[in-house]
This record gives C-alpha cells, structure tokens and sequence, in this order.
C-alpha cells in the first residue's frame, strides 16, 4: 500500500445540473429514479457495476468501484438543469420517445418535480433550434451572472452540499478557438463585448467554474475546452471532462481499430453512416452543427491508427463520416461500417458492422458516471482536465503537446489506475514477471 490520497467523504447531497434537458438527460434522470427505485438494473454503468482488480491476480480482490473509492449515493443525487423548453422531465421524457411510458409512469412525480430554469441561449450557435424559456440579459457577462445565480439558488433550495454541472444541450456550430478564449482577462472582457466567439455553452461552463464546480461536455462543442476556461478551472479547483460521448459507432470504432492495429491490419478506408430520427439528429442535419460533430468523430482513427508510425499500413486511409436525419427511427440510430482492410501481402479483405443502438441508453450511463467521477474528483481536491476521464468521450480533453487516447481499453486501464492511486493500491502493469520467477 503506498499513501492514499486525501479525499473528502460524500456527505451530504449531490446536485447534478444537466444543462439541455432532452433525450440523454431525460434517460439519464429517469434511469437514476427507477434504479433507485428497484425498477431497473443501471447496465452500463462502470461506477453502480464495475468492479477493479487489486493487488495480485492470485489475490482474489476486485470490489467494485462504488465500494473501493467513496462515490455519491444514487439516493443522494438531486437533479436539475436548464432547457429553453419548459416542459417538465416528465414531458421532455415523453417527447424525447427513449424510455416506455410504462416505465416513465412509475416515477412520474419525481420526473415532474425536475423543472428545467430559463437557458441562456442563442440561434447563431444552434440554427435549427428555438424556445420560449430563454433568459434576456444586457450582455453574456450579465447572463453567466443569472446562470451563477441560478446554481446558488438550486443549491440552497434543495440543501445540496455538492454540484456538478454537465453540457447535455444541442450540438453548437463548429467554431476554433480565437484571441477572446486565450485569457481569463480576454474571455471576461469578450463577455461584456457581447463577442461572437462565446457560444452559450461556454456561458454556462464560465459560470460552473467560477463557482469552483466539476463541469463536462457530453456535447462535441468547444465549450470548456479554451486556454481561458481551463486557467479559471485550475484557479477555482474545478474539475473539468469533454467532449463528445462516446456511445455508439465511435466507441465500437475503438474497440476495433486497436485490434486491427494490434495484428498489423492495414485499413485502406472506413466508411461510417448513421441514421437517426431524435432532435439530435434534427440538429446535426444543420451542416455547422455537423460540422463540429465530423472532427469530433474523425479524429479517432488517426490517433490510434498513427499513420506516421506505421505508413505502410494507414497512410491512405479514407476515412467517411455521415449522419443522416430520418425521423421514422427516433432516437434508435442505426450505424453501419464498411472497412476496407488489407493483410498479408496486401490481400484485401472487408470487415461489416451493423450497429442498431439506442442513442439514449448507451448515452445515459455515461452521464452517470461522468457526474459521480467529477464529484469524486472535486473531493480529492483534483482540477483541470481528467484525462483519466477520457474512457468516456470521443474527443479526450488533453494538455497541450500531448496527443489525445483514444484507445478504449488503455483508457479504461488509465481509468482504474487512477481508482488505485487514489487509494493507495499498487497501479497494475499487467507485467506479471512473479508468477514464474
Ligand atoms: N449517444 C448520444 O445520445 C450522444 C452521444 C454523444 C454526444 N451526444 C450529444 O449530447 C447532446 C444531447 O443529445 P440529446 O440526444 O439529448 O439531444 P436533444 O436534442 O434531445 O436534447 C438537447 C436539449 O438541449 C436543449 N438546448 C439546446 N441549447 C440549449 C441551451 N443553450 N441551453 C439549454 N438547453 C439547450 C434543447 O432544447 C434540447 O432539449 C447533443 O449535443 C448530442 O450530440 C449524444
């Protein structure tokens, strides 16, 4: 055993904030309330199910993670958030067509109680969008302020010791960081300047960290992810984690590039298209939005392919992404992959996979998860970016200089280590050299 770190217990409630309260948040709400009503199982998630191996195999020790490091109870969470439509979670849930109504019934007063407050929103960054529960305020310095009142009135309303806040709003416009993202001086004075460079969600992470709270994107938008918000993280202590879910086609993606990569498969092209019917879809039928989604997506195969070490293999790759909006799927997308592979002597051969999926289902787990890990983290007194995090989305924040992971299982091995150092257990190397010396 080497030296546990510091970390405060969980006492108390947790409020987790979800700002945009559709398919994902609404899934994620209504699965917490009927797991922890005995209704259902939480399949999916790695903190209620997981387990980690301690010490030696011949040990016999794999508690599971929620018994390992102290997580908030599923009992203590309180949820609320923001949507620029009123309706109630009840109703979102309804509307969003994840979950049966035979189910959503069950839990419907608590769903009810769960009321989005006015969103600070702007249809530049969300073209196909629009709603009536939409803050007014003089500049966007003014709205991050109503936003930071808003966590301090949820906090005291519903006597919640601890928060988290999570972006599970549309997909924003493509947009790269530029001067306003470079400071904190620079962002806070683009904010009162009313500049085109601050998108809502940044709004809405500007106020999380301001008042020190852990804050994710589930959503592919820059939103944390600036030099200035990441200073102001580590100034306030607040962990931060993004972007992009990795839930469907790019989570398998994953799975079977490292594999390919681990036999020296060569991968000539990757032809990857989705079809889905939810108003994420809706969304991302907008070419900016889908802009933004594309690189998140893209970026995946490089990383782990690295054509750089290995040209022969990778250096031509072609590599397509499409999402195609066809309302008579909802929120069960159906993805396909064709992969043109290539292997001894460069003999080709092809590799199909039909993915039907449910957007919400695989989504709501990593919320989850995302949730309790940041409150975990905030207690250990750890800020800035969790790369230990990355295990759940698609685009891993990372320090500058350093290329993002993507593989799912080394991330997933970086995940659990960070488990172990946390409380003093001896990291696994997979090394093994004992068992026959
Ligand atoms: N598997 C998945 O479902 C998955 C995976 C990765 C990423 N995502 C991302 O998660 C996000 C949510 O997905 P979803 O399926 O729940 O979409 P959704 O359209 O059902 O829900 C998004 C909600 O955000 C609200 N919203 C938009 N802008 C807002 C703002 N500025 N303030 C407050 N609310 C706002 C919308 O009104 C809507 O209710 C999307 O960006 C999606 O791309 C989803």
């Amino acid at each position: 055993m080497k030296n546990p770190q510091k970390i405060a217990e969980p006492k108390g409630k947790l409020g987790v904030l979800l700002v945009g309260m559709g398919a994902v948040s609404t899934t994620t709400i209504a699965g917490v309330m009927a797991v922890r009503k005995g209704l259902a199982k939480p399949i999916g998630s790695l903190t209620q199910m997981g387990t980690v191996r301690l010490g030696k195999r011949t040990d016999g020790r794999s508690p599971l993670i929620k018994e390992f490091v102290p997580l908030a109870a599923l009992d203590d969470v309180v949820f609320g958030g923001w949507d620029i439509f009123a309706d109630n979670s009840y109703e979102a849930a309804k509307t969003a067509g994840v979950l049966e109504s035979s189910l959503l019934d069950q839990i419907r007063p608590e769903l009810e109680a769960v009321k989005p407050m006015s969103a600070v929103f702007d249809r530049r960054y969300v073209k196909r969008l629009d709603g009536p529960n939409v803050k007014k305020g003089k500049n966007k310095k003014d709205l991050a302020e109503q936003v930071r009142v808003d966590i301090q009135r949820f906090k005291q309303d519903n006597g919640v010791e601890r928060l988290v806040m999570i972006w599970c709003g549309s997909t924003e416009i493509y947009l790269t960081e530029s001067a306003a993202h470079a400071s904190v001086e620079a962002f806070e004075k683009a904010l009162e300047a009313n500049d085109e460079s601050i998108p809502s969600s940044m709004i809405y992470a500007y106020a999380a960290i301001k008042e020190g709270i852990p804050y994710a994107n589930a959503a592919p938008n820059l939103s944390a992810d600036v030099p200035a918000l990441l200073q102001l993280a580590s100034d306030a202590g607040a962990p931060v984690a993004g972007k992009d879910l990795k839930t469907g086609q790019t989570w398998l993606k994953t799975v079977v590039a490292p594999g390919l990569k681990a036999r020296l498969l060569g991968v000539e092209g990757w032809y990857s298209t989705n079809i889905l019917g939810n108003r994420d879809g809706e969304v991302l039928d907008d070419p900016e939005s889908f802009k933004t989604k594309e690189e998140s997506k893209k970026s995946v195969l490089d990383y782990i392919l690295q054509p750089n070490l290995y040209p022969d293999l990778y250096d031509k790759l072609c590599h397509v992404v499409r999402i195609n909006y066809y309302p008579p799927r909802g929120d069960n997308k159906e993805g396909w992959d064709n992969i043109d592979i290539f292997g001894w002597l460069g003999y080709p051969m092809q590799l199909k996979v039909n993915f039907l999926c449910r957007d919400s289902i695989l989504a709501a787990p990593i919320v989850l998860d995302v949730a309790l890990f940041l409150d975990l983290a905030k207690r250990a007194g750890m800020s800035g970016i969790q790369e230990w995090l990355s295990f759940y989305f698609k685009s891993p924040m990372h320090a500058p200089g350093l290329y993002p992971e993507h593989d799912l299982f080394i991330q997933l091995m970086k995940l659990k280590n960070t488990l172990r150092y946390l409380r003093g257990e001896e990291l696994i190397t997979h090394l093994g050299r004992e068992y026959y010396d």
